[in-house]
């Protein structure tokens, strides 16, 4: 079962949490900031509600202990490649860890492509003094950043991502936030739904796994949850709809972007491939609400919850988890762990190497899908 605690790769305990802070101060003596680590933090990738408190995570310790300062690179790797840089003190962190988006900003760039390369990226850490980076995304940046690593560029990472589809880490920070959305937002899709007597598609994020719908869907107790894990006939999800129509009720159907019905060859994706490759995703549930209308007399709307999933104020777990994420990320680098990133384990913080983190995605397994199968219709 892939995601799951036992098929994880090994992993390297951090030390507890009051260890973590004493061991700071003494933990750094090298390079040539006075045993000072002079750390350039970098928000790559699709931005994800956290962001921010990683950020004031690691700085403030950094501060507090006085064992690193940091600067930012704006815009991700284009930030690095282009050396834009900017100051990240106590002053620029206040209050940002309820803050969604990111206050360096984030973008799709790989780092390789253009002007960038491993030449470039040593390039502007020497002439800028940084002595490491902290690479704050998802399975792109984190790919970028092995690839860096492997060439001597010291880099520690923390992972990214509402997906929740890496599989060295238990949740990333961004997801809880984007099932509360999630949820919400059906709920209210529900009241609607329930008025005109409507089937509601409701469609959410995810790339390749299932994780938003499986939870937004369980959370708000859609009749059907269509996930990319499971490949469903359409025949099938006429069945549910009907069913819960014939007991008097307005049937939801959460479908995830990546979703594709047995008769599908490809996922369903109509506007290109991004920086890294990845096909855009996006449209199931339009493709989805008028062949269910049709089949099942039903009238039925589609609704895209889209980019508003990733914004505004991250829960208060998103807020925990990505504060202890970024601390343990500093600790990371003090210990010289290039080229690992932080992670959670139930509920301790772990470091894993980049290349155990990357490669397989953490899918929703069979018995999670089953167990909320249960309920559907
Ligand atoms: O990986 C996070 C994610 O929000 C996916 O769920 C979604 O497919 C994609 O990013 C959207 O990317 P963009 O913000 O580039 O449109």
């Amino acid at each position: 079962m892939i995601g799951s605690v036992d098929s994880l790769p090994a992993a390297i305990n951090t030390a507890p949490d009051s260890d973590l802070v004493r061991q700071l101060p003494h933990a750094f003596t090298g390079m040539h900031h006075n045993g000072v680590m002079r750390i350039g933090i970098l928000t790559s990738g699709g931005d994800a509600p956290g962001l921010n408190a990683v950020i004031r995570g690691a700085v403030l310790t950094g501060s507090q202990t006085g064992s690193a300062e940091f600067v930012g690179f704006r815009q991700g790797w284009k930030g690095v490649v282009e050396a834009d840089i900017v100051p990240l003190g106590r002053h620029e962190v206040k209050g940002i860890s309820k803050q969604g988006g990111t206050i360096i900003g984030t973008s799709r760039t790989n780092p390789f492509e253009g002007a960038g390369g491993v030449d470039r990226v040593n390039e502007v850490m020497k002439d800028n003094g940084i002595d490491a980076l902290m690479a704050i995304g998802g399975e792109g940046t984190l790919a970028a950043a092995k690839r860096l690593t492997d060439a001597g560029v010291r880099i520690v990472g923390v992972p990214k991502t509402v997906d929740n589809d890496l599989s060295a880490t238990d949740y990333t920070f961004g997801f809880d936030t984007a099932v509360g959305i999630a949820t919400e937002a059906m709920d209210r899709l529900r009241t609607t739904g329930d008025a005109h007597g409507r089937c509601m598609v409701a469609e959410v994020m995810g790339r390749h796994v299932g994780w938003i719908a499986l939870h937004s869907g369980m959370a708000s107790g859609a009749h059907v949850i269509l996930i990319p894990e499971h490949k469903t006939s359409a025949a099938q999800i006429f069945d549910w709809v009907s069913s819960a129509y014939d007991r008097g009720r307005a049937p939801l159907v959460v479908v995830a972007e990546g979703f594709a019905l047995d008769t599908m060859t490809d996922i369903h994706s109509e506007r290109g491939l991004d920086a890294f490759g990845r096909p855009r995703l996006g449209g199931i549930g339009e493709m989805l609400a008028p062949m269910i209308e049709e089949a099942t007399g039903i009238e039925t709307r589609a609704t895209t919850l889209g980019h508003i999933q990733r914004g505004g104020t991250p829960s208060a777990f998103d807020r925990v988890l990505a504060t202890r994420l970024g601390m343990a990320s500093l600790q990371s680098a003090l210990d010289g762990k290039w080229g690992q990133m932080v992670a959670l384990r139930g509920t301790d913080i772990v470091t894993v190497p980049f290349a155990d983190a990357l490669g397989t995605l953490k899918t929703v397994p069979e018995n999670r899908y089953n167990e909320a199968r249960v309920l559907f219709g």
